[in-house]
């Protein structure tokens, strides 16, 4: 997994302890699911899980970890890991980006992520089987990179492990769960609250004005592979200055959460109100 601020590793078995505890339920919709180590644990457990995150790295992720099932990608992922990590580098827009206009991987590592980058966009594959070779791509990365974890600013001196070799691995992607398909989101929370049903809601919302999309930036354009205008010494996508979370602001965060709690809604109040013919 990535190293993500505000990632729930150690947190994850209380989570689920008292998940397991309140009832007998079948569904979670993890709201805020970052880098979907809560959802991924869940899967794992059994529920059908519903994960969400604004930002589309992190939709990866959940494509990857929660939507995925292992049954219907790891073969293919298994034999394209082993075929990219043949391919020679070759240098383009994330090794000038990332390497030479800023320092945030070495220029080997870069040119053999624009190479990988470029081989997955060649493959056409089914978006499942996408999100699982991107997020291999994403971790290979993670372990090669100089910074502390956030991508606001790269270190002054090289990270011992940027001078590694980057490897991809194959992600870790489950089965299906017991209680069926899981699904990823790329939705506001408040929209998602509105539109996705599930027994149990999981809500992590940011803690801080520093938005996840200027944390993260570099996994953002890895993703989309959009070649941003980038501004700043850390390069950030010019559209970091645009995309807000209304959950980053302290005079909008109150607002936004009560709309998100209004909007929530357990499958069994949402067809009382059907029946009742109320909103
Ligand atoms: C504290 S992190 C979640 C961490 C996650 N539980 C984990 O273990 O990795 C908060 C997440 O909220 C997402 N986020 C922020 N504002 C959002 C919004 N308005 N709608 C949906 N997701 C949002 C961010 O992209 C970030 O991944």
């Amino acid at each position: 997994m990535i190293k993500y601020i505000g990632s729930k590793r150690t947190l994850v078995p209380a989570i689920l302890e008292l998940i397991q505890r309140a009832g007998d339920f079948g569904s979670v919709l993890d709201l805020f699911s970052g880098t979907s180590r809560v959802g991924h644990a869940l899967k794992r457990a059994g529920y059908r899980v519903l994960a969400n995150d604004h930002n589309a790295y992190a939709h990866t992720l959940a494509t990857c970890y929660v939507q995925a099932d292992a049954e219907e990608v790891l073969a293919d992922a298994a034999k394209l890991v082993a075929e990219f990590n043949t391919l020679p580098g070759e240098a383009g827009y994330f090794t000038d980006t990332f390497c030479v206009q800023s320092r945030f991987f070495q220029p080997k590592n870069g040119a053999r992520i624009d190479a990988i980058r470029e081989a997955i966009a060649a493959k056409d594959l089914k978006p499942e089987l996408e999100a699982v070779m991107l997020v291999s791509l994403m971790e290979a990365a993670d372990r090669v990179d100089s910074t502390t974890g956030l991508q606001m600013a790269y270190l002054k001196s090289w990270a011992p492990r940027a001078s590694g070799d980057l490897q991809l691995r194959v992600p870790d992607v489950l089965p299906r769960a017991t209680q069926g398909k899981g699904r990823a989101f790329c939705l506001d929370a408040v929209q998602a609250a509105r539109d996705l049903t599930a027994d149990v809601a999981y809500l992590d919302p940011p803690y801080n004005q520093h938005s996840y999309l200027g944390n993260y930036h570099i996994w953002e354009s890895l993703v989309r592979w959009d070649k941003p205008e980038v501004y700043g010494v850390a390069c950030k996508r010019v559209d970091v200055r645009e995309r807000r979370s209304p959950f980053n602001s302290r005079p909008r965060v109150a607002a936004a959460m009560r709309q998100l709690l209004e909007s929530l809604q357990a499958p069994g109040r949402r067809r009382l109100l059907q029946q009742r013919g109320l909103p």
